[in-house]
């Protein structure tokens, strides 16, 4: 099997350009943020405090994640209800942030993502995958760009979507989960020691996609 890790902050444009790597060299995309936000979704509608840990520990036990695919989008469901769409929200964001801290959460995730990359080739987006779930990924990339960029561009995602929130809202969201992301004591995001970097900052989707696709071609041919 081959796997091909990407990693990264938020908003540098890793789950688009991975959906379109993967659909191009015919892998099946897992975007694990969206299992960490479903987790963060349950609690937030659970009423438990996300930053807790056992309240959070507590609520695993009732939750089952499945990954749907259908036209080659991925589909989340938390306990068979279809949550692709309600995980997308700023909110979501914060309680996946919170509850992505914490090892019980981490370790419920890491059986299920090995386990995909175990019968099927992969290209998986994360901020661990590389470093934790997958240290033998035959390609690791870690994709960055300056947070005032990946702001502008979760800002315009947002309005698109007709969600009200400011430019300066989002970028205070960006570096706050920025620095929890890197900050915090299980498996903090950080490049592995032999992922190749590659940073959007200036460049167009097609620029970096472009990019991304050399960097995987140089290492597994095709
Ligand atoms: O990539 P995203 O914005 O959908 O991720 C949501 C949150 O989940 C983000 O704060 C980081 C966390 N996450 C993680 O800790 N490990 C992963 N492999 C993927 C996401």
């Amino acid at each position: 099997m081959i796997a091909i890790a990407i990693d990264g902050p938020s908003g540098a444009g890793k789950s688009t350009l991975a959906r379109r790597l993967a659909a191009q060299l015919g892998y099946v995309y897992v975007d694990t943020g969206a299992m960490y936000r479903s987790i963060g979704l349950f609690a937030l509608r659970a009423g438990a405090d996300c930053g807790d840990e056992e309240s959070v520990a507590a609520l695993l036990p009732e939750i089952s994640l499945e990954l749907a695919y259908e036209d080659g989008a991925q589909h989340i469901l938390l306990n068979g209800e279809d949550v692709s769409e309600a995980i997308r929200t700023p909110e979501v964001a914060m309680a996946a942030s919170a509850v992505s801290a914490h090892p019980s959460v981490r370790a419920f995730l890491l059986d299920a993502q090995r386990s995909l990359a175990a019968r099927q080739n992969v290209l998986m987006d994360g901020r661990d995958i590389g470093t934790v779930i997958l240290p033998h990924a035959q390609v690791k990339i870690f994709l960055t760009a300056a947070p005032e960029e990946r702001a502008r561009r979760r800002y315009e995602e947002l309005a698109a979507k007709g969600q009200s929130v400011t430019y300066e809202e989002v970028l205070d969201d960006v570096r706050l989960r920025d620095y929890n992301d890197t900050h915090r004591a299980a498996a903090p995001l950080k490049a592995a020691d032999d992922a190749v970097l590659v940073d959007t900052t200036g460049l167009t989707f097609d620029e970096s996609f472009e990019k991304m696709l050399g960097v995987i071609r140089a290492r597994i041919g095709g």
